[in-house]
């Protein structure tokens, strides 16, 4: 990790130590439909495989009304222009002491009074489908009352609404949010019933002035905000300490206020102008910590009906608060000697008035958190099925729903951009998957004064430099995505998620794969895995590979295994110090040579064709010794053991690899890859000048990349980022025995003295038969500026799926776009795929559904690249075989498609649920359409034809 970062300014890609691949109904009780969404939703990504959903794909209604939201106070500024008057807003931040950082104020805040336009611009470019606003009450009438309106103030809505509709955006306005005009504060505020009347006569002013083109109102926003934090514990203006009785009795004034407003429209607006009215509540999702314990479940729904049942519940349903809520407050009450509630009743003329008093659901929904992981979003999903049961199934608009982010980070901010594709995709399972009425969902306009926050936060889909006094706005990369997702209605399934039906070439084999050190008994030879393994401290659990799986004993048990996966062919390694104890042919252990010589027979016999690798990273301690590949002498070294080997198996084996995954050049010496490369070239000239026209085989190196993407699809440094990843990952090894030199990035970055010489490259150049690729995983790439070094760094999208292992996250779409570079950069090669899998950990669990679907997609994305892409795919390699000794993390990460019981002395192997999958898609060489009906090579036990047109497309060759 570090290494990284100091040798090559390129920051971990996910690295893991030297593991190298980065990559409800009734009110008291616990209520049976809440417990049944609790159980059915799924939070994680493996329960989300199961049923089939993993990232949601589809589209709202539609007349879904996509938009952007704001409100006065925190963007209008001209806080005492053209005849405003002051709110209680103006006088709490004004006043020294507010509390708010860096004292910020919302005297100018985005200027929006005087930019109109500018705002309308942006309203425009993101082709939203409504804007909500808010109108400052005090801009209307500057002492709260009628008498005395101000014609400036009302002017400055009629244009913006007249811009609204001009752009056919529908204006969704909110009458009063939060900033109550000072004056009607210093008569008493909302603890005074008379509040009730002079808010209906601004209402009714508001209808009747605007009504003619408003058709969507909310009376108020947030009124739990004002009710508690205004006037209980004081946070916000007017600033009102009283939390044992004033929040009740504010709220209650509050709803009969909002309700009052309500018929007013109903009896005076409504049969002419024909809009709908309601009032903006904010709810947060209140999770049970324990859902099988019944008190828990119960505590999470008193807390829903304290939060959101306080408002909704007498606007929504009855007309009085709900029952929980009635109750604890009364326990309470009695407890402090009180002789009745804190919580004041209604009269039933009373209830009559608030019942039935709200035409949708606006619900704002935050997280005052960055979301760090896509369950975090889950709360959005519950909360709307929450709403449906409990309210009775109303039409329901998410009207704010933001996260903040520092202020700083400004336009690339990735965390955004995560949080919309998240929440809003869980929005759209509860629309689609639950039928959940969501309507409309809209999301902050720009970055503006966050009231107790001031202006520390960014919030919004656009910046605002605060520190200019033009108040320039500037889009987020946020706003791109969000302009997608608005254009998309959703997130429609794209072609990276459609499978593709239909059959791999002829002679195409299929494979699983092992690797020495990994699975066979070790005690007898000694590698540098040995001695890392055996220094305390190296690895997890102190899992050594002296007996790993135990395979050098159990070879019946190996070829059984890949008899039922029918597999044409298997990959192993040879363990160099198992032939050569020293590294050298001063002594050969033909015990060694036997046990190779008895494996590739035992394959044969069971018609599966060897695909043997050289070296697997268990180098002889010996030779390490003496300097390891950082000591040219190892070249030679590695061309006779190579030629050993060749000698001794070639004659059956017809599939090398010399290199599997040559360690990563910016950990180690740039020699020691130069060597590699050297090494490399040897074996093949060994190959091809002695045992080519004998043997007929093919050799090649094989090499691990993970594909990059762009982070941000809109900058170009994002582009070169990603494509410097993948030039480098990939280009290293490669491009020399390809190409003949490394490529311009690598020489660029790192090799100023040690370049290869005409000689070299020339030895070096088409050094192979095939392209042998590793591939798990993508990454989404981005430059960062260290000055003059050239830094990346990888970040993966939070839609992901997870696997075992922290650095593998499942992303088919990378491997399609992988094998296309290579065809393009390396001249179309024959290319076998050497390794591609997943791993889980935790508790063993043989139905591992999220490998299926691994290689489900991975391999259809295979095909796609074959029969789309025209890429030349000869063979397939699923890793692995056998859950083995995942090299530094021990035996934690399972990667197998066998599970081995270490704790059994047989270390029998048993087959997870992915085997029968497999090799379903080996006995039909790909995937035939089911429309096409039932397939003969789905039935396990038609005998698999592929090893016999491997050889007959062979023979037809020469
Ligand atoms: C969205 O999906 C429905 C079907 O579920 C479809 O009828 C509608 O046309 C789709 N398109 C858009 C743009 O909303
Ligand atoms: C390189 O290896 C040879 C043996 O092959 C040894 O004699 C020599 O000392 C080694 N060089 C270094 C610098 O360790
Ligand atoms: C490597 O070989 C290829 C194919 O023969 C050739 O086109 C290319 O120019 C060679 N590269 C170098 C650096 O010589
Ligand atoms: C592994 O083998 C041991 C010993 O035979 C046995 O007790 C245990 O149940 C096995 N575990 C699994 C997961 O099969």
């Amino acid at each position: 990790m570090l290494l990284w970062s100091l040798a090559f300014g390129l920051l971990p890609l996910s690295t893991i130590g030297i593991y190298l691949k980065l990559c409800k109904t009734r009110v008291d009780g616990p209520k049976i439909s809440l417990l049944k969404l609790l159980r059915t939703m799924p939070t994680s990504a493996s329960a989300n495989l199961e049923t089939g959903q993993m990232y949601h794909y589809g589209n709202f209604s539609e007349d879904f009304l996509w938009g952007v939201s704001s409100s006065a106070y925190q963007i209008e500024g001209g806080w005492n222009v053209d005849g405003k008057g002051p709110s209680v807003w103006d006088t709490f931040t004004q006043r020294p002491g507010s509390g708010i950082p860096e004292d910020g104020v919302g005297n100018i805040a985005c200027d929006s009074y005087n930019r109109l336009d500018e705002d309308l611009y942006m309203l425009r470019a993101m082709n939203v489908k409504s804007y909500r606003f808010s109108l400052s009450w005090s801009r209307i009438f500057p002492n709260g009352r009628r008498a005395s309106l101000n014609q400036k103030g009302v002017d400055y809505y009629n244009r913006l609404i007249n811009g609204l509709l001009a752009l056919k955006i529908t204006p969704m306005v909110t009458i009063y949010h939060w900033d109550l005009p000072q004056a009607l504060q210093d008569e008493g505020g909302w603890e005074k019933a008379e509040m009730i009347d002079i808010f209906n006569d601004y209402c009714d002013f508001c209808f009747a002035t605007f009504g003619d083109r408003v058709k969507f109102w909310m009376t108020m926003n947030d009124p739990q905000g004002i009710a508690w934090l205004g006037y209980g514990t004081g946070k916000i203006p007017p600033n009102i300490k009283k939390p044992g009785t004033a929040p009740y009795q504010v709220a209650h004034n509050l709803i009969k206020a909002h309700a009052t407003a309500y018929h007013t429209y109903d009896d005076k607006y409504r049969s002419s102008q024909k809009g709908v009215v309601s009032i903006a509540l904010n709810a947060e999702w209140v999770e049970p910590k324990d859902i099988t314990v019944p008190r828990e479940i119960t505590a999470a729904d008193r807390a829903m009906q304290f939060q959101v049942g306080w408002f909704a519940h007498p606007i929504f349903k009855n007309g009085d608060y709900p029952e929980a809520m009635k109750a604890q407050v009364l326990v309470k009450s009695e407890l402090q000697g009180l002789s009745e509630s804190r919580l004041p009743s209604f009269t039933e003329e009373e209830k009559n008035l608030i019942k039935g008093t709200a035409d949708m659901f606006c619900v704002n929904h935050y997280t005052t958190r960055i979301v760090t992981h896509i369950t975090v979003s889950f709360g959005i999903r519950r909360l709307l099925n929450w709403i449906k049961e409990e309210y009775g199934d109303p039409d329901i608009y998410v009207t704010e729903n933001s996260v903040s982010t520092p202020r700083d980070w400004a336009w690339d901010e990735i965390d955004r951009v995560f949080f919309h594709k998240t929440y809003i995709d869980e929005a759209l399972k509860a629309y689609e998957l639950d039928g959940v009425k969501v309507k409309g969902y809209a999301t902050y306009l720009m970055d503006s004064f966050q009231f107790l926050y001031g202006y520390i936060f960014g919030f919004g889909l656009h910046h605002v430099d605060f520190n200019n006094p033009n108040r320039p706005r500037s889009p987020k990369f946020s706003a791109h995505a969000y302009y997608n997702i608005v254009k998309n209605n959703g997130f429609p399934r794209t072609e990276d998620e459609t499978m593709l039906y239909g059959q791999f070439k002829e002679g195409m084999f299929w494979s699983s794969a092992t690797a020495s050190y990994q699975v066979n008994i070790n005690v007898y030879c000694l590698s540098i895995w040995d001695k890392f393994t055996h220094t305390p401290g190296k690895i997890s659990q102190h899992d050594t590979g002296d007996f790993a799986c135990n395979s050098y004993n159990k070879l019946d048990d190996d070829i059984a295994a890949l008899k039922k996966l029918q597999v044409s062919h298997y990959r192993f390694s040879i363990s160099w110090p198992r032939v050569m104890p020293d590294g050298t042919t001063k002594y050969i252990n033909q015990a060694g040579l036997d046990y190779y010589n008895k494996v590739v027979d035992a394959l044969i016999a069971a018609n599966i064709q060897p695909q043997v690798t050289l070296y697997h990273w268990d180098l002889p301690q010996a030779l390490q010794d003496v300097g390891g590949w950082e000591n040219e002498t190892i070249i030679e070294r590695f061309k006779d053991y190579a030629d050993v080997m060749f000698k001794n198996l070639g004659p059956k084996v017809k599939l090398w690899i010399t290199f599997n995954e040559p360690d990563r050049p910016d950990t180690l010496p740039y020699i020691v890859s130069h060597n590699i490369i050297k090494s490399h070239a040897e074996a093949w000239h060994v190959y091809n000048d002695k045992y080519r026209a004998s043997q007929n085989g093919k050799v090649a190196i094989t090499v691990n990349s993970d594909w990059a993407e762009p982070r941000n699809p809109y900058k170009q440094e994002d582009y070169e980022a990603a494509r410097s990843v993948v030039e480098f990952y990939l280009g290293w090894y490669v491009h020399p025995i390809f190409n003949g030199d490394y490529s311009p990035h690598v020489k660029r970055s790192v090799l100023e003295q040690s370049l290869f010489t005409p000689e070299e490259i020339k030895r070096i150049n088409g050094t192979y038969d095939y392209f042998g690729l590793n591939h798990y995983c993508s990454v989404l790439a981005f430059p960062v500026d260290f000055g003059t070094t050239q830094h990346y760094e990888a970040d993966s999208d939070r839609t992901w799926i997870e696997s075992g292992s922290s650095w593998l996250k499942m992303t088919p779409f990378g491997l399609r776009r992988l094998l296309r570079f290579i065809k393009e950069e390396y001249r179309n090669p024959p290319i076998v795929i050497t390794e591609n899998g997943v791993s889980e950990n935790g508790p063993v669990d043989l139905n591992d559904v999220h490998r299926k679907y691994y290689y489900e997609q991975y391999i259809n994305q295979v095909l796609k690249a074959y029969l789309i892409d025209g890429v030349n795919i000869i063979g397939y390699t699923a890793w692995s075989l056998l859950d083995n000794l995942e090299w530094a993390v021990g035996y934690t990460e399972r990667f197998g498609l066998f599970y081995v019981n270490r704790s059994d002395p047989d270390f029998t192997r048993t087959p997870k649920a992915s085997v029968s999958y497999y090799s379903s898609i080996i006995r039909c060489n790909g995937f035939p359409n089911p429309a096409d009906g039932p397939h003969e090579c789905w039935n396990p036990n038609l005998v698999v034809k592929l090893c016999v047109s491997f050889f007959h497309s062979n023979k037809r060759a020469h």
